[in-house]
């Protein structure tokens, strides 16, 4: 373990062949065979840099460093959960069909008190005040009474998911995936749809501005039922098997009828929440209806795909212009060019 210790965005800008050493916390690990019915591994190495996926072939070592100590262990048999803990790594980069292979040669379970998983977390880069005074501002800006009083009720009075909803994230990969994602990312959409609501208006398109406010800032709230944030953010059973937008409707009709809200505003509301995915193949069983609907949508969207641009180039480092072709998204990202 001499080698110098890097952070994940470091060993990302390393050559084919470099040594590395780098902690972090096993986001994810998954236990495969290969042809030969050997065992290999995937994991997901997080830090507050990124994210590093890496291969433990069956000829790797599991090292327990608990206690000061360091002795092999066999990883199926040892008593031990790598996911979600902190590891160091000694690995080497390698390369298989055109792409960077990071290969983790020595697997070492840290440990936990002297390193724990907390210290790794992503936060987010969003100032924490300055998210809760624009929500609070936006909650201000809905005039209508019934529909402001709803949402004190839900977020800081009877309800009080905020205490949660400020913390929690807004998914386990891809965009948000930090503590304050999920605030992060609600106040961005609800900005956003806000401002679009309010071209549209003057472009004499009839846009309830409460509902679009309403809409935005509880579209994701079935996340907080579908998330948990042990270490790294994961998902709960709940989340595997209804995912946030059924969770998130469930949620939101509960609390109307808990608050005797209007049926027309309840049923405006909750056609945001299910629709805002925008697609039937992304998860909305139906598709956005209403102007409020189709903004809110456009906003979710949008504030994703950037967030995820954005993590994805900082992640690439200074050399590259382009990411690697990304399943998600169907493209290569490209950094743009630097006008002055
Ligand atoms: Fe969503
Ligand atoms: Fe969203």
């Amino acid at each position: 373990m001499s080698k110098k210790l890097l952070n994940i965005r470091e060993v990302k800008l390393l050559p084919i062949d470099a040594e590395f050493y780098v902690m972090g916390v096993a986001s994810r690990l998954s236990r495969r065979v290969d042809r030969n019915n050997n065992p290999f591994w995937e994991m997901t190495l997080s830090d507050k840099t990124g994210d590093l996926d890496g291969k433990i072939w069956t000829n790797s070592s599991w090292i327990n460093r608990q206690g000061g100590d360091s002795f092999p262990v066999d990883p199926d048999n040892c008593g031990l959960t790598f996911e979600g803990k902190s590891i160091g790594i000694a690995g080497k980069v390698g390369q298989y069909r055109d792409l960077m292979q990071y290969n983790f040669n020595e697997v070492y379970y840290l440990d936990q008190e002297q390193y724990p998983p907390s210290g790794f977390i992503k936060t987010s880069p969003v100032n924490a005040a300055y998210l809760e005074d624009q929500f609070r501002d936006l909650i201000a800006q809905v005039k209508h009474k019934e529909i402001h009083d709803f949402l004190l009720s839900v977020f800081f009075t009877k309800y009080n998911l905020w205490e949660k909803f400020k913390i929690w994230p807004a998914a386990t990969l891809l965009h948000h995936a930090y503590v304050g994602g999920l605030l992060e990312h609600s106040v961005s959409v609800a900005i956003g749809a806000r401002d679009i609501a309010k071209h549209y208006e003057a472009f004499q398109v009839p846009v309830n501005m409460n509902i679009v406010i309403a809409g935005a800032l509880l579209h994701d709230i079935g996340k907080l039922e579908s998330y948990s944030i042990d270490t790294t953010p994961r998902n709960t059973v709940k989340g595997n098997i209804m995912e946030h937008i059924v969770l998130g409707s469930n949620m939101f009709l509960k609390f109307a009828e808990g608050e005797n809200l209007d049926e027309n505003i309840t049923n405006a509301i909750a056609h945001i929440i299910v629709s805002h995915h925008g697609l039937r193949e992304f998860g909305s069983p139906v598709l956005p209806a209403t102007p409020e609907a189709m903004i809110v949508s456009a906003a979710d969207d949008l504030d994703f795909k950037l967030n995820y641009w954005k993590s994805q180039i900082d992640a690439m480092g200074t050399q590259s212009e382009f990411t690697d072709y990304l399943s998600f998204v169907d493209r290569r990202l490209w950094r743009g060019v630097d006008i002055q």
